[in-house]
This record gives C-alpha cells, structure tokens and sequence, in this order.
C-alpha cells in the first residue's frame, strides 16, 4: 500500500488531518475529547518559542509534575524527499521530520502528528489542567506498576456520561523540560542513525537498526542527563525507545498485569481493554490515525517476519513472549483498521488461586491430583472462555518431575513449574504461499516420537487431531487436552458424532471430563462438573456445582473412577482415601501459605513425590520448603 503513494506527499498527509478534525465536533463525543479541544496553550507557547534548556537538576522533573502545555511535537513538519518516503514506514519517518520550525497557529488546533504517547500524553496532561467537570466521577479502582521503567497510575472510573467505565492512564513523571530534551535527543538520533538505508524487505538489517538506534538512544540519554540515577535513565531510555521503534502506548498497556486484551478498533474511537476484574474498559487513550494503526500492525508483521498489506489485510501473529496479535485493515474491517492484542498470562493460574477463588473445591482438588497421580487422561470442556486453558495449566501442577511433558497448543498459553521436564511446542500457519504449516497433528504424531509420558493439548477441534490423540493414550500415554463443551453429556456427544466422529469404542480411555464453566451474569468461573466415562461410553457426573452453595457438591457414587484406581495402583479403599486425605493436607498447606505461584506449587508437588515424609511433616508444623521463598 505504501508503495503505491505518491511520491510528492508530504507528511503527515494533510488528508488525515482534515479527516481527523471534524470528528470530535460530529461525533458525540463524551467529556474529554471535546473539552481537550477547547483548552488553550499557555501564552508563552502559543508565540511558538521553546523553552531555553536549563542545567537544572533533572531528577527535580520526575518529581510528579504534571505535564502541561505545548511540546515540540506540534512542531512544523517539513516535507521528505521521496527516496526517504519510499523506504521508510510511517514512524521512522516521524523521525526524520524536521522538528525545528516553531509551531504555526493553525497546526496547534490539529492533533499533534506524531507517535501515540507523545498525543496520549498530551490529552492527559491536558486533562490535568481541566477545571472540575461538569460529570460525575466515581473511582472504583486505583494502582500503579512499571512498564519498564516508566511509572504509570492507572484510574478505573465510572463516569455519568458514559456506560462503559473508563480506564485512566497517567504518567506523572515526565515534565515538559525532561520532553523537550528528549525531543532534541530524537533530533539529534535523525542526524546519527540514518534512517534511509531500511529496507524493510530485509528483516535481519532493520533489527540491526533498530539495535543501532537504542544503543544511540542509550549514550544520548546519558549525554543530556549525566547526573541523573541509572534508573531514571533507563526510564527515559525506554520511553524514546517505545515512543521511536515501539508500540508507543500500547506497549506500555501490555505491562499492565490486569489487562488480558488490548483492542483498537479505529482512530476515532478509544482504545479498550479487558482488564480481569472489571471487563470491557474504555481507555482515554487514542491512536492518532488509521495511518497509526496500520503501522503498529506492520510492526508487529515485521516483529515475526511477516506483511500485512492491501493484498494481505489479516494478520495473525504470536509474538515472542507467547502473547497474540491479530490485525485487520479498511476495506476488510469496514470501521477502520484494527489490532487486538491478547496477552499471554505472565502469571499463571496455579491449583491454588483456583481454590482461593473458589473455582474448585478442596475435595474436588484432591480427586483430580489422585487421576493425575496415577496417569489418568483427562478432558477439559467448557465454553469460550470459561478457562478451560487455565484449568490445564492447573492439572499440569500435579505432574510428577521425573516425567517427560511435551506440549502442543497454537497460542502459547500453558505455563509449568520449571521442575518439570517439559518441551512446549508451537504450531505455525502456513506462510502468504500455503507453505510451511505445521498443524496440531503434525505435531501430535512427532511427539509420539519424543518419547513423552504425559502430552497436553491446547484446544482439539478436528477430527484429525482427536485420533491421533486417542491413538497417543492407546499407545500409552497420558493426554490431558481442552474440548469446547458445554457439559460433560454434550462433550462425549460432540466427541462421538461427526465431524469428530471418535469411534465410540475409544472413549472409556479417557477417565475423566472437567468442566469448566462461566457465570454470565456473575462473571465468576468455576469447575461445573467433574465426571467419570463408563465402559459404555456414556458421562458419568461425579461432582457438580451448586448454585446455592457455590460449590461443588458430590451427586453420585463413582462407578469406573475408583475401580480403576484400585486397578491401577492396588489400593485398597482405606489407603485411596488416605493418599486423597494427604493430597488435602498439602492442598491446604499451598493455601495456608499463599504458595501460589507456578513454580512455588511446583516446588512442593515435587517434593511430594520425591520427598513425602519431608514434606507432610513440615506441613505439620506450617513450615516452609527450605528453598520455597513464598510468603
Ligand atoms: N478460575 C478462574 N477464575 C477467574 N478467572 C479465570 C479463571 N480461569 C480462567 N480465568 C480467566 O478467564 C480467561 C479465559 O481463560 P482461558 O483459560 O483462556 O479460557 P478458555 O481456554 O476456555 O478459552 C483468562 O483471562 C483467564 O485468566
Ligand atoms: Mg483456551
């Protein structure tokens, strides 16, 4: 697309202006927008002078300024030569504008046209300025964290003129001085690092400019501000890095641990976020164009090696770190163009967040442990989103160190505790020519050659997949993988029948169906029903939830479940109810201790299994692992 742009356009091209100008006024804008738009700039910067750089002392400026006025952003923007247009996307020529003409009256009334922070920024420090409005606020939530080094508050509010809550970013600690001065270190990178030469084609080389452009970044910074802290440096290193070469704002939002989704939708409207406790947000932060968006989305293209273009307007990629990126653009998405951004949990659930947040019982807890214990496979079912994926990463706590794991998902999402001898594997869409695929079955069938004990999988959907996977337990393995069920009738229904269409006879490997399951009203998630396969094929429901007592409660005697237990290990009834009554013990110590993170559970389950007579005596005593550093 970019390619077929006239070669004499200057930018930014002033048809995203006059497009952009009128939408606050047409649109019914609530609050900010439009009052963002009538507040003045300050007298001294609307002659257009910048502020002289003083040798002050710089840390003086983080102290909580809010930052206000004018920055050099709303700069005149001086034409390119059409070699650098070709070349360059939008945001590496953001920096080879000439940002040293002083700003013109009329350019003031138009968004500033430059990266998203510095116009976020801008309309929050405007904010600051506002006299009380005339809307009723409610805050329902406060916190900060760091996004690499940069401090950002966070204010999720209820605001009368609006259904939706508002999430509220602020950055306090920038003062227009410390801008302005990395705005002259930005000029000065133009000069340093010459932009021209990308070529974007060439993935290896502009990963080299990019690393050239932070380390120029880096000895700017510490040009300007010799004498502040290492950590403010790298605070102001990161922002020019995620304001130059990043996704600016966004980027600084997939910090925020609260947040499982970042959506844009189109420049005119804000962007949203799914934050875990409130839902759908509506944040007071915008991205300044569609031309903004469709650059954000090739970077993230380019960040896995691929193009999203005209001919190519849907992008799906994985990123690095296992979050998802997905990108559409106008015509497709008939709006505008969008991203929407699904993070991978840096946090994984763990057996002990389920309990405390009442998804599963203690009891319940116990029993599935036990099916783990003794290598039963198992099935997770439930609904879109009912945490299905959570619940797998859940059961693989209980898997024991001394067992090869190998994982299968498309999205990254399964985290175990480092304990465990795990291999996670990704699967791959094919590239723009259909080659290169690798599939879940592709990668089902190559684990069977990996000798694994256990396998997980994320998500069976075809019927390819659910063979190869039966044909994995009937050869010995244990499988653990999520199924979109509703209940545990309805997944052996979807199971047996086409297009699945598992031979009916196969079913009974499976020892147990957990189902998850999602409030509608309430939002809350829990574990619906546990449940037995009969030699029949037929569900068995064991346990199930109930409403009244929000939990799960026990509907019946097991018919298969025990006997195979009994099978399996040669228990007796008495020692089965035992080893369940030290599960609880232990399940209870993880809780009493708040051991909950991955590889803090880890570390006790494998002591567990390594080391039980250790293990239950200091939970006797209400002692901690000597290396278990949880609170
Ligand atoms: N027990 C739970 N309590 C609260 N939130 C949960 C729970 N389990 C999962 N979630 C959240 O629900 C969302 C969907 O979970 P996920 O496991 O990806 O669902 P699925 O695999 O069924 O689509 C995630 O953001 C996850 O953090
Ligand atoms: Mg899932």
């Amino acid at each position: 697309m970019k390619k077929k742009q006239p070669k004499t356009k200057t930018r930014p091209p002033a048809k995203l202006i006059a497009k952009k100008q009128p939408i606050p006024q047409s649109k019914k804008q609530t609050d900010q927008k439009q009052v963002i738009q009538k507040i003045q700039l300050p007298p001294e910067e609307k002659s257009g002078q910048q502020a002289p750089i003083e040798q002050k002392k710089p840390e003086s400026f983080f102290k909580n300024l809010p930052f206000h006025n004018k920055t050099p952003e709303q700069e005149k923007k001086t034409p390119e030569t059409p070699a650098m247009q070709k070349k360059t996307e939008p945001a590496l020529q953001e920096k080879t504008t000439s940002p040293a003409a002083p700003a013109k009256e009329e350019e003031k009334k138009q968004p500033a046209q430059d990266t998203v922070t510095k116009e976020v920024f801008e309309k929050l420090l405007k904010k600051e300025d506002m006299p009380e409005a005339a809307k009723d606020e409610t805050i329902i939530e406060s916190y900060e964290f760091k996004s690499k080094d940069i401090p950002l508050l966070i204010n999720i509010k209820k605001v009368s003129t609006d259904f939706v809550p508002i999430y509220e970013v602020k950055i306090s600690s920038i003062s227009k001085t410390t801008e302005f001065i990395l705005e002259k270190i930005r000029q000065e990178i133009i000069r340093k690092v010459n932009l021209g030469l990308i070529d974007l084609a060439d993935i290896k080389k502009t990963e080299l400019i990019e690393d050239k452009f932070k380390q120029t970044i880096e000895s700017l910074v510490g040009k300007y501000f010799p004498d502040v802290s290492d950590e403010t440096k790298g605070f102001l290193t990161s922002y020019l890095t995620a304001k130059a070469l990043g996704l600016g704002i966004i980027e600084l939002l997939m910090d925020d641990a609260q947040l499982e989704e970042i959506v844009i939708n189109q420049a005119a409207e804000p962007i949203w976020v799914y934050h875990k406790r409130h839902g759908w947000l509506k944040t007071t932060l915008y991205l300044q164009s569609e031309e903004q968006i469709r650059h954000y989305a090739a970077i993230i293209g380019r960040r896995v090696g691929r193009q999203i273009s005209v001919l190519e307007p849907l992008l799906d990629a994985h990123l690095n770190e296992g979050d998802r990126a997905n990108a559409t653009l106008t015509p497709i998405s008939t709006a505008g163009n969008t991203i929407t951004l699904r993070k991978f949990s840096r946090d994984p659930w763990t057996i002990t967040k389920f309990i405390k947040s009442r998804t599963i019982s203690l009891e319940a807890a116990a029993l599935i442990w036990m099916a783990m214990e003794f290598e039963m496979s198992a099935i997770i079912a439930g609904g879109t989103a009912s945490g299905k994926t959570s619940a797998l990463n859940v059961l693989a706590n209980f898997f024991p160190p001394n067992q090869r794991i190998i994982s299968i998902e498309d999205t990254r999402e399964i985290r175990l505790p480092k304990y465990l001898h795990w291999v996670p594997m990704n699967t791959r869409l094919p590239n723009a020519e259909g080659k290169g695929e690798i599939s879940m079955e592709h990668l089902l069938v190559n684990s069977l050659r990996m000798r694994p004990d256990r396998i997980l999988v994320g998500e069976v959907r075809r019927r390819k997949e659910a063979e190869t996977l039966f044909e994995a337990i009937h050869t010995g393995h244990s499988v653990y993988a999520t199924f979109h069920a509703n209940n545990a009738e309805e997944a052996v229904q979807r199971l047996t029948n086409p297009p699945i269409d598992v031979p009916k006879i196969m079913l009974p490997a499976i020892s147990l169906i957990i189902v998850q399951f999602r409030n509608r009203r309430t939002g809350s998630r829990r574990t619906f029903q546990i449940a037995e396969i009969l030699p029949d094929a037929t569900p068995h429901v064991l346990l199930q939830y109930d409403y009244k007592l929000d939990s799960l409660v026990w509907v019946d005697k097991s018919k298969s479940l025990f006997d195979n237990l009994r099978l399996y290990t040669g228990y007796s009834d008495k020692e089965i109810n035992q080893s369940l009554q030290e599960k609880q013990k232990i399940l209870n110590y993880l809780i009493k201790n708040n051991i909950e993170s991955v590889d803090d559970v880890g570390r006790v389950i494998a002591e567990y299994y390594t080391n039980k007579a250790h293990l239950l005596a200091l939970a006797s005593k209400g002692k901690l692992l000597e290396d278990n550093n949880a609170s």
